[in-house]
């Protein structure tokens, strides 16, 4: 069968596809356009997408064809699932795979903010180091603080069970109890209000969706401690950004280490002109391991999908019940 990928992802992926099918792989490295996407994706039987592929279902329905979708990515927010649903295609991510780098990356962040490491690093390079000073670049301590875990799922889990070393009190939201976090941590379950007014540490781990859109904003901006930091390695419009940018530019928290944005690509000049952020290019799952897992899920996804099997990390399996 035929597959169009969208983007080149790590080669062991595409050689497991290559195995099966024929494939045809965006040969620049930029997103595509709507009608490019369409274009590519004539006469295909599946289709490998990334997070920065909006899927919507002008696409879905362009190609008779299409069987299966499977997302280079665990957030799966890209792609209009009801849809697929809707056509009996099955639409696949990849979790678990990230789960560590990502949530390594949400650490490095609340570290660089904490301790001030880009800033410091900068006035280093700018040649201002002229000696030990008492006074310099003092940032905030970690151990036995409070770490607020928002959303306990599996990335949210492996960011607060690396807090082990540091003795921190945990708390988290999420809409089930999580036993692990519970017991191993003695991490508390609380509401949101409770989590940001009692965080030093506040980490954001839920998938974006209609209920998480803007789940802080300014109300909850005004809940947090003025020391507080903030980082979000989920998904950009979970924080209304324009909020964000007046409390840092206020410094009414401490800081904040982003790796998503709203309109992404795009980050505000306002975040880039501000010391008490640090940004990343939304590169939470980039390390070797992690990408390449990634891509040889995205296939065993696509070619279990198109050999009418349901695929190991399937988002909508509900569509074999009537099959
Ligand atoms: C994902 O897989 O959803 C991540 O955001 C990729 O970095």
């Amino acid at each position: 069968m035929k597959i169009f990928v969208t983007r080149r992802i790590p080669e062991k992926g595409l050689d497991l596809l290559r195995k099966y099918h024929d494939i045809q792989v965006n040969p620049e490295n930029r997103v595509l356009e709507k009608y490019e996407i369409i274009k590519g994706l004539k006469g295909m039987d599946g289709l490998v997408c990334l997070l920065t592929d909006t899927i919507d279902k002008e696409i879905i329905e362009s190609e008779s064809k299409l069987k299966m979708i499977a997302n280079y990515a665990v957030g799966y927010n890209n792609i209009d699932v009801e849809s697929a649903t809707s056509q009996g295609i099955p639409v696949s991510n990849t979790p678990g795979v990230l789960t560590d780098a990502t949530s390594e990356m949400a650490w490095a962040l609340l570290f660089a903010v904490a301790r001030r490491i880009v800033e410091s690093d900068q006035f280093t390079r700018d040649g201002h180091f002229n000696g030990w000073d008492p006074m310099l670049l003092h940032g905030l301590d970690i151990k036995g603080k409070t770490l607020g875990v928002i959303g306990a799922g599996r990335i949210g889990t492996a960011f607060a069970l690396k807090s082990k070393g540091f003795a921190m009190n945990v708390l988290y939201t999420d809409e089930e109890r999580n036993q692990v976090l519970e017991e191993e941590l003695q991490a508390e379950k609380v509401s949101l209000e409770t989590l940001l007014q009692d965080s030093d540490f506040i980490s954001i781990h839920v998938p974006l969706n209609d209920l998480t859109y803007h789940l802080i904003g300014e109300k909850e901006f005004q809940m947090m401690k003025k020391d507080a930091v903030l980082v979000n390695t989920s998904r950009g419009p979970v924080v209304d950004e324009q909020a964000l940018i007046q409390v840092l530019k206020e410094k009414r928290i401490f800081g904040a280490g982003l790796d998503v944005y709203e309109h992404e690509p795009s980050v505000p000049d306002e975040l880039i002109n501000l010391d008490n952020v640090v940004l990343q290019p939304h590169s939470a799952s980039a390390t070797v391991n992690s990408r390449t897992d990634m891509a040889i899920m995205a296939a065993k996804n696509m070619i279990a999908g198109l050999k009418g099997e349901i695929p190991p990390n399937c988002v909508n399996p509900e569509i074999f019940d009537k099959k």
